[in-house]
């Protein structure tokens, strides 16, 4: 029992410390709004509900979002999400470089996105059949 209760006492201690440690989360980065995509509505609604948090300038944190070590896993992907693929800045990208994202997004609908736990947490952002393939015949882009 005092092995126990020594074991307890170091993990919550650890708990407690890991928390102090500082993780960069900006969840509402400053963006000119002329620059989100621009796709139609029901493209955009899609995009909004399953991507939004990941992909965009615009993330809603949940309260556990920012407890270790629960914050260190969303503030990675938060962070990845944007550099791969930020559609509050979209529209400040290239034709070609829009062409190849395109590519990514038909790609990525097709299972990978949105991430799996992410859909754990936010079962209303999974995506139908019909709204996957919506997107994918979007992007115009041919199946291998
Ligand atoms: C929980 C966060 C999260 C959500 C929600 C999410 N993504 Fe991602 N996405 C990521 C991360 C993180 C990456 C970086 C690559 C990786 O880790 O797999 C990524 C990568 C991508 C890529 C680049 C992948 C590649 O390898 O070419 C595309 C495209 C993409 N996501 C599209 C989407 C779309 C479309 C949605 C909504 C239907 C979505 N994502 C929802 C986190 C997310």
């Amino acid at each position: 029992m005092v092995v126990l209760k020594t074991i307890i006492k170091y993990l919550l201690g650890f708990f407690i410390l890991i928390q102090l440690i500082p993780i960069n989360y900006e969840d509402q980065v400053k963006t000119d709004p002329a620059l989100e995509m621009k796709a139609p509505p029901e493209i955009m609604a899609v995009f909004k509900r399953s991507c939004w948090d990941c992909h965009s300038n615009n993330t809603v944190l949940p309260w556990y979002s920012h407890i270790a070590p629960v914050s260190w896993t969303m503030s990675r992907h938060v962070d990845l999400g944007r550099k791969w693929l930020n559609f509050s800045t979209w529209e400040s990208l290239t034709p070609e470089e829009k062409d190849k994202k395109l590519g990514e997004i038909y790609t990525a609908v097709f299972v990978a996105m949105p991430l799996k736990s992410y859909v754990f947490a936010h079962p209303e952002a999974d995506l139908t059949p019909d709204e996957r393939k919506m997107i994918r015949e979007w992007t115009g882009k041919a199946p291998f």
